[in-house]
């Protein structure tokens, strides 16, 4: 048995920053963060408009794409790290306001890679029998926790959410899932304070991502590239058999960096930094729905997918669309 992707689907919220609007509210030049980044412009939900409204939008452009109703959907499984509260959890925030009732609706911490490691514990409860139907979204409202006074991390994320619909099946379907961590790098790339740590520092409401840009660059290059070959080894496949590259949209240079090590033309990789910026886990998922939507990705296509971020936490799933 395994599980199969059924429909995609993203939301991004309508109010668009672009370069040229942060060169009037920080020092830096659209030549700059295009040249460093790829990036030109980032979505920002509205006032009020939390992770879950976004989660929602996206759930339900996949599961019309899937031909599925709220009553078919039985585990939800929601990659974030920007939860709208700490519970209940985002899953289930996203359950109700689907109108779904009773089913196992959870998030998943694990920054940029949350999409991968809740698609991967969705795949095992799909390939187990143990769900029907899953709802998988990878979603942040990171413009919540970015500091809009610091150039170094503000012109780098959006905000977005992706989703999946997975299905059993009989045939691939999603081949293989590799999830990884090592929290050595824990102070590259974090946000500082929390519930049981600093918590008057978190309350005082002045706390934001930080990033040690030029680091995580280095670390994530490597760590992507050796994340490549182990789901190559794994599936026995050769760089060539390779359709599509879905690669978390953090940094264009990075991107290149993982199609340089796979071999692979850049028009086979799916690129959507410029428009979207770094939203986290959304950022393969709405990759992941640009293509199938746009038509470059049919059935068949062998895909891979990756991300890396916050922890550090990277990850990769093979997947035969
Ligand atoms: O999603 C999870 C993982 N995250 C990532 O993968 C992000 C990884 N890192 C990156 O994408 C890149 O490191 C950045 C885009 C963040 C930065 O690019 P960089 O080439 O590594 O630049 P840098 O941090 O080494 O900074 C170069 C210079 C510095 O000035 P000096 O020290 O050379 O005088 C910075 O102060 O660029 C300066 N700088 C800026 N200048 C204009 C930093 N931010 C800006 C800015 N505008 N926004």
């Amino acid at each position: 048995m395994y599980s199969i992707i059924t429909g995609t689907g993203r939301y991004l919220p309508e109010r668009i920053l672009t370069n040229f609007d942060l060169e009037k509210m920080v020092d830096t030049t659209d030549e700059w963060i295009r040249t460093r980044s790829g990036i030109e412009r980032r979505h920002l939900s509205a006032e009020g408009q939390t992770t879950s409204d976004l989660c929602v939008e996206a759930a339900k452009n996949a599961m019309d794409a899937a031909g599925v109703g709220p009553d078919d959907i039985d585990f939800i499984t929601v990659g974030t790290t920007t939860p709208d509260r700490v519970f209940p959890n985002t899953g289930v925030l996203v359950q109700e306001k689907l109108g779904i009732h009773g089913c196992a609706a959870f998030s998943v911490e694990a920054a940029c890679t949350g999409f991968i490691y809740a698609l991967s514990i969705a795949d095992k409860y799909v390939r187990a029998g143990d769900a029907g139907c899953a709802l998988v979204i990878g979603a942040e409202r990171l413009s919540g926790m970015v500091d809009w006074t610091d150039r170094d991390t503000c012109v780098l994320f959006g905000d977005g959410a992706g989703a999946v619909i997975l299905k059993p099946s009989e045939e691939p379907g999603i081949v293989s899932t590799h999830l990884h961590a090592d929290g050595k790098y824990k102070d590259l790339l974090y946000f500082p304070s929390g519930i049981s740590d600093k918590f008057e520092q978190l309350k005082a409401g002045n706390d934001f991502i930080r990033m040690k840009g030029n680091e995580v660059f280095k670390v994530a290059v490597r760590t992507l590239g050796r994340i490549v070959e182990e789901t190559l080894a794994k599936n026995q496949l050769e760089k060539s058999d390779i359709d599509w590259l879905i690669p978390h949209q953090a940094n264009m240079r990075i991107i290149q960096a993982t199609a340089r090590k796979l071999g692979m033309p850049m028009d086979r990789v799916i690129q959507t930094v410029k428009d979207h910026g770094n939203t986290s886990a959304a950022s393969v998922p709405m990759a992941l729905d640009v293509a199938v939507r746009d038509g470059r990705i049919q059935r068949g296509d062998t895909l891979l997918l990756e991300a890396f971020g916050g922890g550090f936490t990277w990850g990769s799933a093979l997947i035969k669309y």
